[in-house]
C-alpha cells in the first residue's frame, strides 16, 4: 500500500486524566449498559483495583456488576469459554475489562463469544464476525500494550502452544479510561517492560510498509512520552503526571500500530512467546534494536528520523544527517541498559533463560507469524536465525 492511500480508523472513546476512573457510571450510561460483566484477574483484584472500580459506580444505582476475576497471564480459550458463561447465566449487557493486555483482550474475546452465539472461542478462529458486539470498555492497569484501542485480540492455546490472534476493527472497545490510579502500583519491572512493549509499537508503526502520516504522528508523539517519563517514572512510581503521560504514550501507540502494523520485533517476540513463555514486553524490550538493525537497509532513513522523538532535538541535530539511524538503535541500546540498571529488564535472551537449543523452534514460527506482512524487509529463516543469535547475548 502506498502510504498516501490509507485508512486510518480509532473509534475508541478515550478519557484520560487523574480523576478519570469517576466518569466510569457516565461513560455506561452513554452506552445504555446496566448489567456489567468486570473481567480482571487475581493481581488486579489483590491490589484493591477493582475496588476502586466499583467505589467509581457508587452512585450508578441502576448498575449491577457480576465479576470474573480469573484470567490467566496469556488469554486463554478455557478463561474466555467460562467468562462468556458468566456473561449468559447473568444476562449481562456489557463487558468492563480492568487489567493489562490478557485481561483486556479477554474481554474483546468474551465479547466475539457472546456477540456469536457461540460455546468456544476456537470455533471462530478465522471466521468473519457478523453480529453487532456489545459495548467494551477498557480500563487498563498497566501502560504497554494499547489494546484498549487496538483490533485484535491474542490468545495461548495451550494445546497447540500457539498464539491465536483475533482481529476486527468490531473489536475496538467503545471507552478507553486512562487513569493513573489504576498503574501507581505497578511495580519497576512490569514498568519497564510493559513500556518498552508500547515503544516497539510506536517504532514498528512507524516503520511498517503500511505506515501512514497519520500513524506516524500517534508514533513519534507516543516515542517522545515515553523518552521523557519512563525513567522518572521508575524512579518514582508515585508519579502521576508520568503515569498519565506512559498511559497516553501506550494508547496512542496502540493506535498507531492498529492501523499500520508491526513487524520483525513482534514476530519474533510472539514466537519466544509461545514456544519459551517469554513476557511480550521482556521480548520487545530484547528484539528492539536487532530489529530496527535488520531493517535499516529497508528504511534507513524513516529510522534516522525516528531519533528526534527517541533522543530530544538536541542530540538530533548534533547528529550529523547520515549517522542519525545508527545512533537511534544506540540510543535504544542506552535505554536498554539503563532499564537495566533500575529494574535488570533482560537484555537478552541469555539474560531471559532462554535456551539456545529454543531458537530453531522460535525462528520457524516467526516467520509464519503474520506481523512478518508488515516489516518493510521480507525475512527468511536463516534471517530469523541470524536476529535470535544477536539477541542472545
Ligand atoms: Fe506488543
Amino acid at each position: 500500500m502506498n502510504s498516501q492511500d490509507f485508512k486510518f480508523y480509532n473509534p475508541a472513546k478515550i478519557v484520560s486524566g487523574n480523576q478519570a476512573l469517576d466518569s466510569l457510571g457516565y461513560e455506561l450510561s452513554q452506552l445504555q449498559a446496566q448489567r456489567l460483566l468486570m473481567i480482571t484477574d487475581r493481581g488486579v483484584l489483590e491490589a484493591g483495583l477493582i475496588d476502586r472500580v466499583n467505589e467509581s459506580l457508587e452512585k450508578s444505582d441502576d448498575i449491577s456488576t457480576v465479576l470474573y476475576d480469573d484470567v490467566p497471564p496469556d488469554s486463554s480459550p478455557a478463561a474466555i469459554n467460562a467468562a462468556a458463561r458468566v456473561f449468559r447465566e447473568n444476562e449481562c449487557d456489557a463487558i468492563v475489562a480492568v487489567g493489562g493486555g490478557s485481561v483486556i483482550d479477554t474481554g474483546k474475546a468474551v465479547n466475539i463469544v457472546v456477540s456469536e452465539g457461540a460455546e468456544d472461542i476456537l470455533e471462530l478462529k478465522g471466521s468473519k464476525l457478523r453480529k453487532p458486539m456489545k459495548p467494551l470498555i477498557a480500563i487498563p492497569t498497566t501502560a504497554g500494550t494499547g489494546s484498549e484501542v487496538t483490533y485484535a485480540a491474542m490468545i495461548r492455546d495451550p494445546d497447540r502452544n500457539e498464539k491465536v490472534i483475533f482481529a476486527s476493527y468490531q473489536l475496538i472497545p467503545d471507552v478507553a479510561i486512562l487513569d493513573p490510579r489504576m498503574t501507581v502500583s505497578l511495580p519497576p519491572l512490569m514498568t519497564a517492560a510493559t513500556a518498552m512493549d508500547a515503544m516497539s509499537h510506536a517504532l514498528e508503526a512507524c516503520i511498517s510498509n503500511h505506515r501512514n502520516p497519520v500513524s506516524d504522528a500517534h508514533g513519534f508523539a507516543a516515542i517522545k512520552l515515553i523518552r521523557e517519563n519512563l525513567l522518572p517514572v521508575i524512579k518514582n512510581g508515585e508519579n502521576i503526571q508520568g503515569r498519565s503521560y506512559l498511559a497516553n504514550a501506550a494508547c496512542m501507540a496502540g493506535a498507531a500500530f492498529s492501523n499500520s502494523g508491526v513487524g520483525v520485533i513482534h514476530a519474533l517476540g510472539h514466537a519466544l512467546g509461545g514456544e519459551c513463555g517469554v513476557p511480550h514486553g521482556v521480548a520487545m524490550n530484547i528484539f528492539l534494536p536487532h530489529g530496527l538493525e535488520y531493517n535499516m537497509s529497508e528504511v534507513k532513513d524513516i529510522i534516522a528520523g525516528l531519533l528526534l522523538p527517541l533522543a530530544g532535538p538536541e542530540v538530533y541535530v548534533q547528529t550529523p544527517k547520515d549517522k542519525r539511524a545508527e545512533k537511534t538503535v544506540e540510543h535504544i541500546r542506552k535505554f536498554k541498559d539503563h532499564l537495566y540498571e533500575l529494574t535488570k529488564l533482560s537484555r537478552t535472551l541469555n539474560e531471559a533463560g532462554v535456551k539456545s537449543n529454543a531458537l530453531e523452534a522460535v525462528a520457524q514460527k516467526a516467520i509464519k507469524d503474520a506481523a512478518v506482512y508488515f516489516n518493510p524487509k521480507k525475512i527468511t529463516y536463516e534471517d530469523a536465525m541470524a536476529l535470535l543469535e544477536k539477541a542472545f547475548q
